[in-house]
C-alpha cells in the first residue's frame, strides 16, 4: 500500500480513478456531499480551495481518497473519504493518514474549519475522525418515497421568475433557515451559481405568493439521466411569518407532483437529524430514511 500526497490538484487521469472509486465505493446517485458531478467538475480546479491524498494497493489501484474543498461562501472546508469496498476494514487505518496530510495541506492554504462528512455514516469513519482530532458534528438523513404520491395541492402556487424572485427568494431562505447556517447562508452568487447548473428549470421551482411576498417555496432538482429518475425536493422553506398554516406541507405536495408530471419515480431529499419539523412533515408524507450521513468537525490553524 503507498500513500500519496497531499497536492492542490489532480490531473485528468488522477481525477477519472477518483470518479471510478466513488461507484465502487458504492455511493448513491444524487448524494449531496460526495455527489459525482463534484468530483470530476472541482478536482481538477487547481485552486488553493482543494486539497487531496490518497492509498493505493499493489498493483497501483486507488484504494482510498480523501479530499477537502473549500466552501464557496465561508472559509469552512468540506472533506470527504471514499474507500474502495473491498478494503472496508482498513478505513481506518487508511483513512486516518490521509485526513491528516489533508488537514496540513488546509493549514498551509489558510486553515479554518473542516467538516468531514461520511456517507452512511459507519463507526470506521467515526474512528478515522477520532484519530485525525475531529468532534462529531452534524446527522443528515437522506429520506425517500415512491411516486407518484397521488396527492395534489390546493392552493396557488406560481414558477419561479428569473431576474425577479432572486432577493425576495434569498430573504424568505435566510429567515426560514435561522437555525441552519449552511442553509440560512446562500447568497446571490450561490443561488446563480445553481441556476446555471444543467437541472434547472424555473417551471420546478414554485413559489407561493400571499399578499404581494413570497410566502415559501418549493426548488425541485431532477437527477437527469437518473435510472430510475430520481426527482428531489432541493430546497423547500416556508417564511416563519406563514409557518405552521400547512403551506410546507402544501408545497411538497406540489413539489413532489411536478417531479412525477416529469417522469420521476422516486422522491428524495435531504434533512438535518435535529430537524424536527421537517421530519414530521416528511414522515406524514411517506417518507422513509434511506440513508443517515454523519460529520465531524474541527478547526485549522493557518501554517505554513
Ligand atoms: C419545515 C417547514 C417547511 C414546515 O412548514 P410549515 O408550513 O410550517 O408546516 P405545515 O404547517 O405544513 O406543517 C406540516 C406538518 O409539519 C409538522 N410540523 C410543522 N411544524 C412543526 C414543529 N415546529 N414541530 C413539529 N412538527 C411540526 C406537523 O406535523 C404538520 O403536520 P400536520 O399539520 O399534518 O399535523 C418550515 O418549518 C420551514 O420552512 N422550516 C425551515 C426550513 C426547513 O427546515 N426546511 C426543510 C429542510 S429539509
Amino acid at each position: 500500500m503507498a500513500l500519496y500526497g497531499p497536492v492542490d490538484r489532480l490531473d485528468d487521469a488522477q481525477a477519472a480513478d477518483v470518479v471510478t472509486l466513488a461507484s465502487r465505493a458504492g455511493l448513491a446517485i444524487g448524494h449531496t456531499p460526495v455527489g459525482d458531478e463534484d468530483w470530476a467538475r472541482r478536482s481538477g480546479s487547481g485552486d488553493d480551495g482543494f486539497g487531496a491524498a490518497w492509498a493505493t494497493g499493489a498493483d497501483g489501484k486507488l484504494v482510498a481518497y480523501v479530499q477537502a474543498l473549500r466552501s464557496p461562501a465561508d472559509p469552512s472546508w468540506s472533506a470527504e473519504l471514499l474507500i474502495d469496498a473491498d478494503e472496508r476494514s482498513r478505513t481506518a487505518d487508511l483513512g486516518a493518514p490521509l485526513l491528516s496530510a489533508v488537514l496540513r495541506l488546509v493549514g498551509q492554504h489558510g486553515g479554518g474549519t473542516v467538516h468531514l462528512w461520511a456517507a452512511g455514516g459507519g463507526p470506521a469513519h467515526a474512528e478515522v475522525a477520532a484519530r485525525a482530532g475531529l468532534e462529531p458534528h452534524r446527522t443528515l438523513h437522506q429520506m425517500s418515497r415512491p411516486l407518484p404520491t397521488g396527492l395534489h395541492s390546493s392552493v396557488p402556487l406560481r414558477a419561479f421568475v428569473v431576474g425577479q424572485d432572486e432577493e425576495q427568494a434569498l430573504e424568505v431562505n435566510r429567515r426560514a433557515f435561522a437555525d441552519h447556517p449552511d442553509q440560512g447562508g446562500m447568497t446571490l452568487a450561490m443561488l446563480e451559481e445553481r441556476m446555471a447548473e444543467p437541472w434547472f428549470d424555473p417551471a420546478g421551482f414554485l413559489i407561493s405568493e400571499i399578499d404581494g411576498r413570497i410566502a415559501g417555496f418549493c426548488w425541485t432538482k431532477l437527477f437527469l439521466g437518473s435510472d430510475p429518475l430520481v426527482g428531489e425536493i432541493h430546497v423547500i422553506c416556508v417564511d416563519p411569518d406563514f409557518a405552521g398554516r400547512r403551506l410546507g406541507h402544501e408545497l411538497v405536495v406540489a413539489g413532489l407532483d411536478h417531479l412525477a408530471g416529469r417522469g420521476a419515480t422516486i422522491g428524495m431529499l435531504f434533512v438535518e437529524g435535529d430537524n424536527t419539523a421537517a421530519l414530521a412533515l416528511y414522515e406524514r408524507l411517506g417518507f422513509e430514511i434511506t440513508r443517515t450521513d454523519r460529520s465531524w468537525t474541527t478547526t485549522v490553524a493557518t501554517s505554513t
